[in-house]
């Protein structure tokens, strides 16, 4: 039997629709490669879940290192210093390009830096102190660590047969406010002569926005990017790529049937793609037809059902009043007067719970004053739960 191909939750076999996006990762990194420059201001992407910005984080840092680059990846935490994962993972990344004995000086450094900042360490005493992960004391040291140790991968990256340095942050709008900061000012510094060869790419929640601003006044500089649903040619090449490696065929109708389904959102191309193999359990040399798409759809939906579940569960009382007067009159969106007179309460008094909303990725604003969920079939399961809104 062959292996299903598709991966809900986890890096897809095949990347669709994300030229634009890699493009830019790969501008920022030509001015290191070919300028001699730092990569510029923070290259941020960011949308609600599910849309695939750590799959396309993971394809950049491939990309990344296929040309050379020595690459570093973390996850923005709250209870974790920065330094230590970023020590770690570059840690890994030399250990993995082989740069063997060259790299003693370097790995002993990035050792200790992970002794002073890891769990159990320094941090873990004063953190026992303040509370989880908060060491206060040791805030301003850990910044400017952290730009060291950077500054170190990306000098020891262009003295050994590499560009230079690229590290990417993952759900940056997590991390803590000290560790975005200093990321922050160490990306300025770079830019600065001599210029470092560090890049740093960031993905995460539209609060990315605020956890970018309120980190630096000059992060305004950074370069935001929305991170889009999937178009009809995108969704087709994400299902066919990883059934043709295996000789397995879409007929053009069960393609078609599945972009409408879909709606463009990357989990739900994953998710059709799975079931409906799992419906058709193709042989080598066999085709999908629209019947197994149908039937795989039937098991995806109840699977997205899941996931609206858990959303739902996370947001507040007055967050679902919200969604459920977006969802009111059989639609995906509404403007901001229609959900007021719905609630019968003043527009004004939506601001706040609108805000969260949309840094939580539920809902994005959409033309004139509209709101919109983010993700598709989420008002069809609004309406389901109108009970559970008051
Ligand atoms: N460009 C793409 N083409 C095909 N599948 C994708 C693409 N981007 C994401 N996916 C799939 O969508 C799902 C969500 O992707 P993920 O990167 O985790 O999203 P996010 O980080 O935005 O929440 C995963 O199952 C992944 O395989
Ligand atoms: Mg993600």
């Amino acid at each position: 039997m062959l292996p299903n191909p598709y991966a809900p939750g986890s890096r897809p076999a095949y990347l669709a629709g994300r030229s634009y996006e890699r493009d830019l990762v790969d501008q920022g990194l030509g001015r290191i490669r070919h300028l001699g420059r730092s990569a510029g201001p923070l290259l941020a992407f960011h949308g609600p879940r599910g849309l695939g910005k750590t799959s396309l984080l993971r394809q950049a840092q491939q990309d990344a290192d296929d040309v050379g680059f020595l690459t570093a990846w973390v996850t923005g935490r709250s209870d974790l210093t920065m330094v230590e994962a970023v020590s770690s993972s570059l840690s890994r990344s030399v250990q993995h390009r082989s740069l063997g004995e060259r790299a003693t000086g370097l790995l002993h450094r990035l050792d200790k830096v992970q002794v002073e900042f890891g769990i159990p360490g320094a941090a873990k005493v004063t953190a026992d102190v303040h509370g989880p992960g908060v060491d206060d004391d040791n805030e301003p040291r850990s910044g400017r660590v952290l730009s060291e140790v950077l500054e170190d991968g990306a000098q020891f990256a262009h003295h050994h047969d590499h560009h230079g340095l690229v590290l990417f942050v993952d759900e940056f709008q997590e991390a803590r406010l000290n560790d975005r900061k200093s990321l922050l000012i160490a990306l300025q510094e770079f830019d600065g002569t001599p210029p470092s060869p560090v890049a740093i790419v960031a993905a995460g929640l539209p609060s990315i926005h605020a956890a970018v601003t309120e980190a630096a006044t000059f992060g305004e500089r950074t370069r935001f990017v929305e991170v889009g649903g999937l178009n009809d040619v995108a969704v087709a090449e994400a299902l066919q790529h990883p059934a043709g490696d295996l000789d397995v065929r879409w007929e053009p109708d069960a393609l078609l049937e599945a972009i409408a389904l879909a709606q463009g959102y990357p989990h739900k191309v994953q998710l059709l793609g799975q079931e409906t193999w799992n419906t058709a359990r193709p042989e080598a040399g066999a085709s999908i037809g629209v019947g197994h798409v149908r039937l795989g759809a039937e098991a995806a939906e109840t699977r997205m059902r899941d996931l609206f579940e858990t959303r739902w569960s996370r947001a507040t009382a007055e967050q679902r009043r919200i969604m459920t007067a977006i969802a009111a009159d059989g639609g995906d969106s509404a403007t901001r007067a229609e959900i007021a007179s719905r609630l019968g309460v003043e527009s004004t008094a939506l601001s706040r719970p609108r805000e969260e909303l949309i840094d939580r990725g539920l809902v994005e604003p959409h033309g004139h004053g509209r709101l919109r969920f983010t993700i598709p079939g989420f008002g069809d399961f609004v309406r389901t739960r109108k009970d559970l809104a008051d």
